[in-house]
């Protein structure tokens, strides 16, 4: 079997009010078209067209990629025109399944089922039953149960109209016969458009079609305004969060956390209300986060806890490391184990060593610290000079006195302690107090001004 998926993106999709074409609009994160491609894609796919009208520049170079075949229907003729379009790139032998690029939620399993009735049917149809089937194709079946043709809305009777089965779109068929049934649509119906729904009928009368029932109608829910776009988000959020809990995470509010992204989670980790995952995130056996923190890409490791209102991009954390409350964790920053950073801390690029302590107030970054290092309060790394980023090096065992001032590139050797309120610009040799303050002095009988009269 050779799939060859088409996915419809030529819409406008007024009703989204919007600058941006509808298919990039988001639903987790990632635009509802990447989410059809992806799933088009795990069905071993090789190549894939898409059939793209407005904004075709914007959606082309939002979805770069090799496998995509780029095909446009430059005036919207209906469904079964937007697929004739692809008829030069379709092959006999393929077998294509057509989809659409403001579905999000379908699954490839789906695809898969479908694609499969070409085993036997001359073509697949994916439905679903709804309770209230206003504004959709029906699906007629005769005595035998068998499809028999798609009946558009505007095109049906009374009785064909209390038929609660849908079309959702989504179809299969063999290429060679695909592009004979599109060869032969007209658009003399209601609404002047060529109906890819009419293959239906013209299949039934050669052969057989199969139809698979989708049972969950999210699934196969396309996206027009952002009500709908609102409620597959949520839907969306929901089999993100479920999974998390499947793979032994407690969420204290499932409600309550967002995954733009893909999360992974050890055991016994504990989530908190009104978090966000962005991107890539990895979270380790006992790992805990708490209330209002915002992760992107980074890797928590095990027993680790991230306090109230931290805020991490990029980062890596060690073993049983405190992050928090409100720290500020940017890229390439490696805090590695049992080290301990506290409220108001911002790291960035730097390696904060095993076991070492920035526990208040204070900026550290193109830092390479040692481990057992206590830093503190207020303490800076001065790492720009106005043009040019520069290292500080901090050895191990060493004791930064509160509000010093590390004026890189600049090193403070092992076991080196720094008086408080030091501006540090030469190198701090090994085991010796270096400060840098002026000497603290007394004025003898000096007395406070008084307020003039
Ligand atoms: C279509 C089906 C209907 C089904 C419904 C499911 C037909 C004739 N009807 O109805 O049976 O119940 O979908 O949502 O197929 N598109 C193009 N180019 C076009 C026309 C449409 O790319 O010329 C794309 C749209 O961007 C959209 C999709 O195809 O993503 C469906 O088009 P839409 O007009 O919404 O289909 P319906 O008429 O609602
Ligand atoms: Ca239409």
């Amino acid at each position: 079997m050779k799939p060859f998926p088409i996915i419809l993106a030529a819409g406008k999709g007024t009703r989204m009010r919007s600058n941006l074409p509808k298919v990039l609009h988001s639903v987790g994160g990632k635009p509802m078209l990447q989410h059809v491609v992806d799933a088009c894609k795990a069905l071993g796919a090789d190549r894939l067209a898409i059939i793209y009208g407005h904004g075709g520049e914007h959606v082309q170079s939002a979805l770069n990629d090799e496998a995509i075949q780029w095909v446009e229907q430059a005036e919207q003729k209906g469904t079964g025109h937007a697929v004739a379009q692809a008829n030069t790139v379709i092959e006999d032998d393929d077998h294509v399944v057509v989809a659409y690029g403001d579905v999000p939620l379908i699954e490839a399993k789906t695809l898969k089922r479908l694609l499969q009735t070409l085993q036997q049917a001359d073509l697949g149809v994916l439905t679903t039953i709804l309770d209230n089937p206003t504004g959709y194709g029906r699906i007629v079946r005769n005595d035998a149960g068998k499809v028999v043709r798609i009946v558009e809305e505007k095109d049906a009777n009374e009785a064909t109209r209390k038929i609660n089965e849908v079309n959702t779109g989504f179809i299969a068929a063999k290429g060679k016969d695909l592009k004979r049934w599109l060869a032969n649509l007209s658009d003399d119906n209601a609404q002047g458009e060529y109906y890819l729904t009419d293959c239906i009928e013209m299949a039934a009368n050669e052969g057989q079609v199969d139809a698979v029932v989708c049972a969950n109608p999210l699934e196969v829910t396309g996206v027009n305004n952002r009500i709908q776009q609102a409620q597959l988000e949520r839907a969306y959020q929901w089999q993100q969060v479920e999974a998390l809990m499947i793979e032994g995470a407690t969420l204290a509010d499932p409600a309550r956390v967002d995954i733009r992204g893909e999360v992974s989670v050890g055991q016994d980790v504990f989530i908190d209300v009104n978090t966000l995952f962005i991107g890539q995130v990895e979270l380790g056996d006992n790992v805990t986060i708490e209330s209002g923190c915002v992760i992107t890409d980074s890797q928590i490791a095990a027993n680790s806890r991230i306090k109230a209102n931290s805020v991490l991009e990029k980062a890596r954390i060690g073993e049983n490391v405190d992050v928090g409350p409100f720290a500020r964790i940017r890229p390439e920053a490696d805090i590695r184990d049992n080290a301990k950073i506290g409220n108001f801390v911002e790291v960035k690029k730097s390696v904060i060593g095993q076991g070492s302590k920035v526990s208040h107030l204070s900026y550290i970054g193109d830092t390479i610290m040692g481990s057992n290092v206590n830093v503190g309060a207020g303490t800076i790394t001065c790492n720009y000079d106005g043009v040019n980023k520069h290292i500080t090096e901090i050895g191990d065992n060493v004791f930064i006195g509160s509000t010093s001032q590390l004026i890189a590139p600049v090193k403070v050797e092992d076991n080196a302690t720094i008086g408080a309120g030091s501006t540090i610009t030469k190198d701090a040799p090994e085991g010796e107090l270096t400060l840098a303050r002026p000497k603290q002095v007394t004025l003898a009988g000096w007395k406070r001004p008084v307020k003039n009269k």
